[in-house]
């Protein structure tokens, strides 16, 4: 496996970082994931204007310019061309004797990987989900590499042999611990607001433009918990989930066998579709 780090593209075991990087001491970085469908970056340029903005939001200096090449370098050493893969992308503030405030003269660290996958087919996905209470911080717009939380979150998911563990704050859905959560109540699509207690989705950016292209009414305005029980659908979307359906929220079923929602299907059939 190759990893590209600082300018260098290396084998993964000679890949290595001070054990003083702020993005190990303080999970004082940023990062991306990138798929690879069909030979095509999925909204490749959304995901860097994402990581610019991060970078901006968390003051770390760097000139994201240099990394479409530095990407190409990665793909063609890790002889991925013309695979299915997942880009992950991971700048962190860089390496400084270890102090809260940001350093003055810090190099921030660069770092890349790709490995081959191709997504599963996720129309196929009956989604059990789990709810919890949505104890990270108030900043989950930045998206940070330190995923305590989110990871947390989601063990409990798998601890219940669930896929997903969806999170509420304030009595309304936020999102997953890795992806966008979205309802539909009759025949409109709900879901919550891009502000600062979720992570506006590059894949949840694209299904609401898909929506007003198909006519589906849209509203950002979050489903509250006491609201549950009156929804049609419910799905979540993100970079490896794309658009999954889910059948059972807790114990409440929203439906049986395989049939998922009209609005979730049609938003399925149409996201495979995308030109991007
Ligand atoms: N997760 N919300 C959270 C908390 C996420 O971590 C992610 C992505 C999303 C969906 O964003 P996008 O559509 O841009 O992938 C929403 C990535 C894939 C991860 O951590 O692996």
């Amino acid at each position: 496996e190759k990893v590209y780090l600082n300018g260098e593209i290396k084998d993964a075991h000679d890949a290595k970082i001070s054990v003083f990087d702020r993005g190990f001491i303080f999970g004082d970085g940023i990062y991306e994931v990138i798929a690879n469908i069909n030979g095509r970056l999925f909204y490749y340029d959304a995901h860097l204007d994402r990581l610019k903005d991060g970078l901006k939001k968390i003051n770390i200096e760097f000139d994201t310019s240099s990394l479409p090449k530095a990407i190409d370098a990665l793909i063609s050493a890790s002889n991925l061309k013309g695979q299915d893969y997942m880009l992950y992308i991971q700048i962190t503030r860089g390496v400084a004797p270890r102090k809260h405030a940001y350093p003055e003269t810090a190099i921030p660290t660069v770092m890349m990987f790709a490995f081959p996958k191709t997504l599963p087919d996720n129309n196929e996905v009956n989604a059990q989900v789990i709810t919890r209470n949505d104890f990270r911080w108030s900043r989950c717009d930045i998206k940070m590499t330190s995923l305590l939380g989110n990871v947390m979150l989601n063990d409990e998911a798998k601890q219940h042999d669930c896929y997903e563990t969806i999170m509420h704050r304030n009595g309304v859905f936020t999102e997953g611990s890795h992806c966008n959560l979205f309802f539909v109540k009759n025949g409109t699509v709900f879901t919550h607001p891009a502000d600062e207690f979720i992570l506006n989705g590059i894949t949840r950016i694209a299904v609401l433009e898909l929506c007003k292209s198909l006519n589906i009414e849209v509203k950002e305005t979050p489903i509250k918990t006491t609201d549950l029980l009156n929804v049609d659908e419910a799905f979540l979307t993100g970079t490896t989930v794309q658009i999954a359906s889910i059948q059972q929220i807790d114990d409440h079923i929203l439906y049986t066998e395989n049939k998922k929602g009209s609005v979730t299907k049609k938003l399925q059939e149409a996201f495979l579709k995308l030109k991007y």
